[in-house]
């Protein structure tokens, strides 16, 4: 089931851009690009403790990642992406399971829902395509959105611009893979520092900001956790 939400409020730039971005990879997803996120996928779907009849949100749903194993644990989910393309995929393949997935093309910037009505609000691999304030605010917006001990679980690449050691261990090893493919890399490597360097499409920022983010909405027992390379999760709870 697919409604669009956010009527009236268009989407920024950015937004739109993603859309663009999105909608043309949706077809090619599943056959590459989530292919290398199944530990943190696992890690996240570990912390996310699902249990049937929970009530879930997955932001940036893409397709379907974590809406459709939590869907297979009984979960309601209601999952959320800003590119149709995307959600299409994975109402196609939650028919072909028979499962239901309430579905919303939206960014997730506009996603409004009644307070204290889930248990879960997951998130793999999208919410870095955010500004740092819509970050927040998207964090916040959660919080509201929780049960008292519901739980957020974000799964992200989380790394700031070099400040700590596992910063640079992270930057020089995506430089080095790239510099080691040859000219197509080279070619690779300067547009990633182009998008990284203006936070033009990939704005990562440190576990340390994910944990500060999710503090300052309230919500207890706050914890980051390394899964592999670049990526981790965080998670809170809503007291
Ligand atoms: C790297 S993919 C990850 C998809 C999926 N969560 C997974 O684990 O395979 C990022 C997804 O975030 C979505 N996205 C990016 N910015 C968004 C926004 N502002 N609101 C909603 N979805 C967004 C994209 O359309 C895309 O489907």
């Amino acid at each position: 089931m697919t409604s669009s939400i956010g009527g009236g409020t268009a989407p920024r730039t950015g937004s739109r851009l993603q859309q663009l971005v999105w909608n043309r990879r949706a077809s090619s997803w599943d056959h590459g690009g989530v292919t290398g996120l199944g530990k943190v996928i696992d890690a996240v779907l570990e912390q996310a403790r699902p249990t049937s009849g929970a009530v879930a949100v997955d932001l940036g749903c893409g397709t379907g990642s974590l809406a459709l194993p939590l869907a297979e644990r009984g979960v309601a989910v209601t999952a959320v992406d800003l590119s149709r393309a995307m959600v299409g995929q994975l109402e196609d393949k939650a028919a072909r399971a028979g499962l239901s997935i309430t579905t919303r093309v939206a960014p997730v910037e506009h996603l409004d829902l009644a307070a204290g009505s889930v248990d879960l609000v997951v998130s793999n691999y999208a919410l870095h395509h955010l500004r740092d304030p819509d970050k927040q605010a998207v964090v916040e917006a959660a919080a509201g959105w929780l049960r008292p001990g519901g739980r957020l679980v974000i799964g992200d690449m989380m790394f700031g611009r070099g400040a700590t050691a596992r910063d640079r261990a992270i930057i020089g090893s995506k430089v080095m893979v790239l510099v080691r493919r040859g000219p197509g890399g080279w070619w690779r490597l300067a547009k990633n520092v182009g998008r990284f360097s203006f936070r033009l499409q990939e704005r990562p920022v440190s576990m340390d900001t994910w944990v500060r983010y999710l503090e300052g909405a309230g919500l207890a027992d706050v914890t980051a956790l390394p899964v592999v390379a670049e990526a981790a999760v965080v998670v809170g709870t809503k007291r």
